[in-house]
């Protein structure tokens, strides 16, 4: 670091989530240098509980960045997935439709072994950083200015990679006029909890019932995530634990609920369901990675895995840049990414569509999602496109 709080890397990572220590991570191995802005700080960060399911495109990349050892001895490989209506149950098997696990790991976990990659490698990474402003991104100078502890700080970059999240001030910065928000709304949320109790299953069941969508999720052999639709006017301290646990009964097959085992809930929230995209996800050396350019809706849990695609695209483009001075994946960013990103939008919003009640849905539309939930669970080739899907498109 200069005096006078100045500074200069080759990329300046705004956003010290799963997307911004991936990239940073990941260009480190390759000799390029990078400073991550984080707002809050580590401890806020890794507070946060988001879905534990990991493609392997996800699992190579953090192999890659030398992060993978305790996703390897710890994370749970899940060969295929169960879907059920009403008492029945189906299973669509990974394994044997795509030759393609999942892994079950949550993201707290892998943002914590990136912290700590990072941390070992040296890596700057300045928390508690206010109002990040982003300046002359559409030149080939662009930078940073920011605060921490009351001073003015400036950051010189070549790029900047606008790695913070939905509420995060990159994607704001792309001019209005070249912005174009793609948005749908869900006119539900989901009930989550976690309790340290055995999961139901050992494979996840993902629970579609007239009264509503369920999901019975895990984290490790006796810690379960579990999730129910609710509405969204509904608050988590309206739900007693008691009465979670019997709506979860309710929703899944009866040979599911009698097994069930229940505890106190160790933590409760509701999350509103949004599917979002803005494009481009390029503004001249500004790039948007993840949350920041992208929401999906948690049914199949796309959102870390998308933004995992965003940041091998990145990274390699700018790889490409530094080692042999091609631009071409630079200028190919937004639409490379978007591409995929388009694919996990339909996915997400597909398998949301197919498991919720919806508060206008008529009983022909009720129909017709048993219909599609009968025919993914008699024909091949629909549960062969949804495991590919699930499992994750290539990159
Ligand atoms: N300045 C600096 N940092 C910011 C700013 C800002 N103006 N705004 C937001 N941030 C930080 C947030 O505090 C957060 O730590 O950027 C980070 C963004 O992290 P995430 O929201 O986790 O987004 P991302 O890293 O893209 O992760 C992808 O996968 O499962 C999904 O939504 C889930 O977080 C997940 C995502
Ligand atoms: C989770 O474990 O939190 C989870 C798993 C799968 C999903 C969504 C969330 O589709």
């Amino acid at each position: 670091m200069e005096s006078g709080g100045q500074m200069k890397t080759q990329v300046a990572i705004i956003g010290g989530g799963p997307s911004g220590l991936l990239l940073s991570q990941l260009l480190h191995g390759q000799g390029i240098d990078s400073v991550i802005l984080e707002r809050r700080t580590k401890e806020y960060v890794l507070g946060r509980i988001r879905a534990g399911v990991l493609e392997q495109g996800l699992v190579r990349l953090l192999e890659e960045a030398g992060c993978a050892d305790r996703l390897h001895r710890e994370g749970i490989v899940h060969d295929g997935t169960l879907i059920s209506y009403g008492d029945a149950m189906f299973r669509i098997d990974f394994r044997d439709l795509t030759g393609t696990p999942v892994i079950v790991y949550g993201q707290t976990e892998v943002t914590r072994d990136l912290y700590a990659a990072r941390e070992a490698a040296g890596g700057a990474i300045h928390f508690n950083a206010e109002d990040v402003r982003i300046h002359d991104a559409d030149t080939d100078r662009p930078v940073l200015t920011y605060r921490t502890d009351g001073q003015d700080q400036r950051l010189e970059a070549d790029f900047i990679a606008g790695c913070d999240g939905f509420h995060g001030v990159s994607r704001q910065s792309i001019p209005a006029s070249i912005r174009q928000e793609y948005e749908k709304v869900y006119p539900f949320g989901w009930l989550g909890i976690l309790s340290e109790t055995p999961p139901v299953n050992h494979e996840l069941i993902y629970a579609s019932s007239p009264r509503g969508f369920a999901l019975c999720s895990m984290r490790n052999a006796n810690l379960s995530r579990y999730y129910i639709q609710c509405p969204l006017t509904d608050r988590p301290e309206d739900w007693s634990d008691d009465a979670f646990w019997d709506e979860l009964r309710r929703r899944i097959p009866a040979d599911q609920a009698e097994r069930l085992v229940t505890g106190p809930s160790i933590e409760k929230s509701i999350a509103p369901l949004r599917s979002f995209v803005t494009e481009p996800m390029r503004w001249g050396r500004l790039f948007l990675c993840g949350d920041a350019a992208h929401i999906v809706p948690p049914t199949g849990a796309k959102g870390l895995n998308t933004a995992a695609s965003d940041v091998h695209y990145l990274h390699r483009a700018l790889t490409r840049f530094y080692r042999d001075g091609d631009p071409s994946g630079i200028e190919g960013y937004s639409a490379q990414a978007l591409s995929r990103v388009w694919k996990a939008e339909r996915f997400s919003w597909w398998f949301s569509s197919l498991m919720h009640r919806y508060p206008d849905q008529s009983p022909f539309d009720q129909k017709m999602q048993v219909a599609e939930i009968e025919f993914l669970r008699a024909n091949r080739a629909a549960q062969k496109a949804m495991a590919e899907n699930y499992v994750g498109l290539p990159y």
